[in-house]
Order: structure tokens, then C-alpha cells, then sequence
């Protein structure tokens, strides 16, 4: 708790260019969060580096990531929004919990599994303890809920159960998370490949990007795959049109039945072009906002500094006490 308030910390990687699947998944919901939560959102660097990045564009992306969260509405003036590496305090953690977590169970983690088969070349130790930085992540700031979908549930019952071996070794050191997964906005599947989640480094055309200009995302809604069948209606295993109603409910606010009642007798290429103008014109007031905030470089160096500062204050707390209960002694 953080002047009576609970804390929520969030991340994402930037490691490819956010799709409105982040955006409805993520941003959206974390913007409603922020004021009844005392809210951290983290662009996680630290965590892109375990598959391989090229540096100039991970820098690029670091500071687009970060005026994305600004420009979908994440209030610098409520939340702390900062950059993983800015705050020390995450690898020290996670080093110190690493010795806290069993070689066992992070073979068990499944997108550890996944991962490895994709980056056959490149199996690192970081890809390994991914799970043990992002706990380190979520503890540092004493979080007490984790907004996360529905593939990162495992990485938080980790990060429970670390949480809950030091506070039975030491007494009580963290406070232990819930995920908080949200009832709003589901997730958002590739439109190419509607049984598999849009992708920020799937570079095709199943996945929107935020930042697509209006012609792209209107082209890229007409080749969406459907499903056989011609009706706009909610069913079970039918991924594509599933998916694209879902989005457009997410997008227009409209509820599953009014959007079957709206395009009843009319066709998947009429709803398709319908979702495509409806997102886009959704995104443009973000991108305009995007565009100011990306320009002034100084002014984004500034709020990145500042969240910087505020982060590593509170985590500064979490380490000492850390060190503390785990006997290292004190620098005098
Ligand atoms: N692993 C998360 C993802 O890929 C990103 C992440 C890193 C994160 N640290 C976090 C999410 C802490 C929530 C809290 O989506």
C-alpha cells in the first residue's frame, strides 16, 4: 500500500512494435486502473535482451514504447512509468532470487519450453530465468496486483511462490501478488492466423500495430482470415470472426449482441471493412498524441528520468531490507 492505495506494476517488452493487441490487452485497461491504484508501468528492456535485439533498434523502440504508454493516456503525474534498466535494484533482485528459485521449476515453465524451440540457437541462462527477473520485477515495489493475460499466469504463480519460500525463510519480506486479469478486452488474435495471439514481432499482415497508418490497418482488416460461412455471430470454433468481433466490441464499445444484431444479414466483407475504419479511427487520436510526444525528445528524457527516480526510491526500500534479512553486511 502506497498512501492507502493498492499497487499495481505492469511491463512490456519493447521488442517489436505494439499491436492493438497490447493496446486493448494492456494499455486500455492499465490507463482505467490508474487512479484507484498506485500504478507502475515498466517498459521491461532487460527482458527483450534474452532473444536477440539489434541495439539501435531496441533504442528506438524504448523511447517509442514509452511514448506510447504517454500518448494512450498513462498520466506521468499518477503513474510511475519507467525503464527497467534505469533502476539497478531489478538485477540486484533477481540475482538474489535466483538463489530463492529451484532449477526444477523453472524447466517447467512453459513459455521457457516454447521459447527454447523457437531460439533453437540460442538457448541463453537469461531465457531460463526470465521468470526470476520478472519476479524480482513485481516484488521490488511491494505490488500487490499484476495485470497480465492470460500466457503470463504461470510466470505470476512463480513469482508467488518465491515470494512465499523467502517470507517463510526470513519472515515476512514481500507482499505476495494476485494476478489481476482483466474481465474487459480479451485477447486479441492474429488476423492471419486467428488461433494463435497477435504477435508484436510477427511482422505480417496479421497483426496491427497501433502506430499502422489508416490504409494499412483498413488493408490489413480486408485480408483477415474468417471462417467458412457468411453470418456475423459469435461461435464456437469459428477463431476468425470470433476474433474480429471482439475486436470491434472492444473498439466501439458495442456489446457482442448489438454487433450481431447490427450486421445481421450483411456479409464478412462488409464487416471486415467496418472493423478496419472503426480501429482506425480509434487509433488516430492516439497516434496524433503519439507524434507530439515523440518529437520532443527532451521532454521525454525528462518524464524518463523522473519515472526513473521515483521507481528506484521505492525499490531502493525493498533492497536494503533485503540485504538486510539475508545477513549481507551494510556498506559503512
Ligand atoms: N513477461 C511479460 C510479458 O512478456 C513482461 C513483464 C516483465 C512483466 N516483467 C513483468 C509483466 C512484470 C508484468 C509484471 O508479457
Amino acid at each position: 500500500m502506497i498512501n492507502g492505495k493498492k499497487i499495481i506494476f505492469s511491463g512490456i517488452q519493447p521488442s517489436g512494435n505494439l499491436t492493438i493487441g497490447n493496446y486493448a490487452g494492456s494499455l486500455k485497461n492499465w490507463v482505467s486502473l490508474q487512479n484507484e491504484y498506485k500504478s507502475l508501468f515498466c517498459i521491461v528492456d532487460m527482458h527483450s535482451i534474452t532473444v536477440r535485439q539489434n541495439p539501435a533498434e531496441l533504442r528506438r523502440r524504448t523511447y517509442e514504447v514509452f511514448a506510447l504508454y504517454l500518448a494512450c493516456g498513462i498520466n506521468p503525474d499518477v503513474s510511475t512509468i519507467f525503464v527497467q534498466s534505469h533502476v539497478p535494484a531489478h538485477a540486484e533482485l533477481a540475482w538474489v532470487l535466483d538463489c530463492y528459485t529451484m532449477f526444477g521449476e523453472l524447466s517447467r515453465m512453459t513459455q521457457f519450453k516454447d521459447k527454447s524451440e523457437k531460439n533453437s540457437q540460442n538457448i541463453n541462462a537469461g531465457l531460463f530465468t526470465y521468470p526470476v527477473l520478472m519476479a524480482a520485477d513485481i516484488l521490488l515495489y511491494q505490488a500487490d496486483l499484476v495485470p497480465v493475460g492470460e500466457d503470463q499466469k504461470q510466470h505470476l504463480e512463480i513469482t508467488r511462490d518465491i515470494a512465499g519460500r523467502f517470507n517463510g525463510i526470513y519472515s515476512e519480506t514481500f507482499t505476495v501478488p494476485e494476478p489481476f486479469i482483466s474481465k474487459l478486452g480479451g485477447k486479441i488474435m492474429s488476423l492471419s492466423e486467428p488461433d494463435k495471439k497477435m504477435s508484436k514481432s510477427d511482422m505480417g499482415d496479421g497483426s496491427v500495430r497501433i502506430l499502422d497508418d489508416r490504409d494499412t490497418i483498413i488493408r490489413k482488416f480486408r485480408r483477415a482470415v474468417t471462417d467458412s460461412g457468411s453470418e456475423i455471430k459469435v461461435e464456437e470454433g469459428k477463431d476468425g470472426i470470433n476474433n474480429l468481433i471482439m475486436i470491434y466490441s472492444t473498439f466501439s464499445g458495442k456489446t457482442k449482441d448489438e454487433i450481431e444484431k447490427e450486421f445481421e444479414g450483411r456479409g464478412y466483407g462488409e464487416f471486415k471493412m467496418a472493423v478496419g475504419e472503426c480501429v482506425a479511427d480509434a487509433l488516430e487520436p492516439i497516434k496524433a498524441k503519439f507524434n507530439t510526444y515523440i518529437s520532443d525528445k527532451t521532454q521525454l528524457d525528462k518524464l524518463m528520468s523522473s519515472g526513473a527516480d521515483q521507481a528506484a526510491y521505492l525499490a531502493r526500500k525493498t533492497i536494503s531490507k533485503v540485504y538486510r534479512k539475508i545477513g549481507f553486511v551494510q556498506k559503512p
